[in-house]
């Protein structure tokens, strides 16, 4: 008996799949928006929020607060190239000590890996009233950070840079963020954490409250098995492939990595199902040709893996002791990335995007 290749026996479909509708849980966004803003003309009077690190995230919090009309001191380590920033940029900047001393937020935006380092000093100046905020859940859900005072300890976590964080202030608008209180019965605090969030924009977007825990592994999550991992992973080896098959690397970077923008806007914009309708019959074809494959079991399995080793604290502890052992691979390749002849085709190819006005009259 002959079995041909496009066999009449319906597959296993693992694509489009049914997702498990998950009610709301309130208080939902449009609710602490307005708290939010409420809180802000309440909680900063005549009180300073101090920020301590003025790097991605660091400079727009402080910005934005300051242009929101909230006191604001920026500082560092001694010796910081950014505190130095943050002045010639108009902000005021003290040492630790002074600083937390007089304020009532203190923010914690340095990088994840270095908070169990400068927790100890920065919990030795807190006083009574101090609020302590971080804008990631993982030193504290995965213990890196143990504070004496877990009332004190708020997340306000935007979900975006920080460079979009600053862009969609200035333009009047704002990005979403996840607000939270390590303690939940923490009320006092976490009404600090809401004037914080509209202090820096979000409550113009959404808010929504959210546990240290939940936080940190969906961005822990999203970041490896989407945003940053898995679509970089896939842009990477589906260039390769088509450049080994003779295309010339400039299509098969458009291709592969460049148009992502296009499709990522639709989907931002319009959705998963808008972007369906927005491209070709064939594109979309070969969506339903395509995907089932990709997201095999043995992708599924390895979703699950990592999400297993994000949940169990495996991937953040690794990640840190790497990070102090000097272990880390991320610089190295970093490096190996900027030096690869794709990145050389890519530069080409954003020139071909660029405005080009004196043609277009
Ligand atoms: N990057 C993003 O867009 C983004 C998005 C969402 C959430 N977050 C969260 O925001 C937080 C900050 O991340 P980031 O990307 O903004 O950090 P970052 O830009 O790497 O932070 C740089 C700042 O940290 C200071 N710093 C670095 N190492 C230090 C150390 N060992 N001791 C004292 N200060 C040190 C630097 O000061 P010097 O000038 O002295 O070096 C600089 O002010 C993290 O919790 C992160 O998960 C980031």
């Amino acid at each position: 008996m002959c079995h041909s290749s496009l066999s009449t026996q319906p597959k296993p479909t693992r694509y489009p799949q049914t997702v498990p509708i998950v009610p709301a849980q309130p208080p939902f966004s449009e609710d602490l928006c307005g708290r939010a803003t409420a809180a802000l003309a309440r909680e900063f009077e005549r009180k300073t929020v101090c920020v301590i690190g003025y790097g991605n995230q660091g400079r727009s919090h402080a910005l934005n607060l300051r242009d929101s009309g909230v006191d604001v001191v920026v500082s560092g380590r001694a010796g910081s190239a950014s505190r130095e920033r943050a002045k010639s940029e108009g902000l005021a900047q003290d040492d630790l000590a002074p600083a937390i001393d007089r304020a009532r937020l203190v923010i914690v935006a340095l990088p994840d890996q270095v908070h169990g380092d400068v927790w100890p000093e920065i919990e030795s100046h807190l006083h009574t009233e101090s609020v302590i905020g971080f804008l990631h859940g993982s030193s504290v859900h995965f213990g890196l950070v143990r504070p004496n005072n877990p009332t004190s300890i708020v997340l306000v976590a935007p979900k975006g840079p920080g460079t979009a964080l600053r862009q969609r202030f200035v333009d009047g608008v704002g990005i979403p963020a996840q607000v939270g209180a390590l303690d939940p019965s923490a009320h006092g605090s976490f009404e600090v954490a809401l004037a914080w969030a509209a202090g820096i924009g979000c409550a113009r977007a959404g808010l929504i409250e959210s546990s240290f825990r939940d936080e940190a592994v969906a961005d822990l999550f999203g970041e490896q098995s989407v945003i940053c991992g898995g679509i970089t992973a896939l842009m990477e080896s589906s260039y390769r492939l088509l450049i080994e098959k003779g295309i010339r690397p400039e299509v098969a970077y458009i291709e592969c990595i460049q148009e992502l923008k296009q499709i990522g806007d639709l989907v931002y914009e319009r959705g998963i199902a808008g972007m369906r309708r927005a491209i070709s019959d064939t594109a979309e074809a070969g969506i339903n040709h395509a995907a089932p494959r990709i997201v095999s079991a043995q992708t599924e399995s390895v979703l699950q893996e990592l999400l297993n080793e994000i949940e169990s604290g495996a991937f953040f502890q690794s990640f840190v002791s790497k990070s102090n052992d000097g272990s880390s691979a991320s610089a190295a390749q970093r490096a190996q990335c900027e030096s690869s002849s794709m990145e050389v085709v890519g530069a080409r190819v954003r020139t071909m995007y660029e405005a080009k006005r004196e043609h277009s009259s």
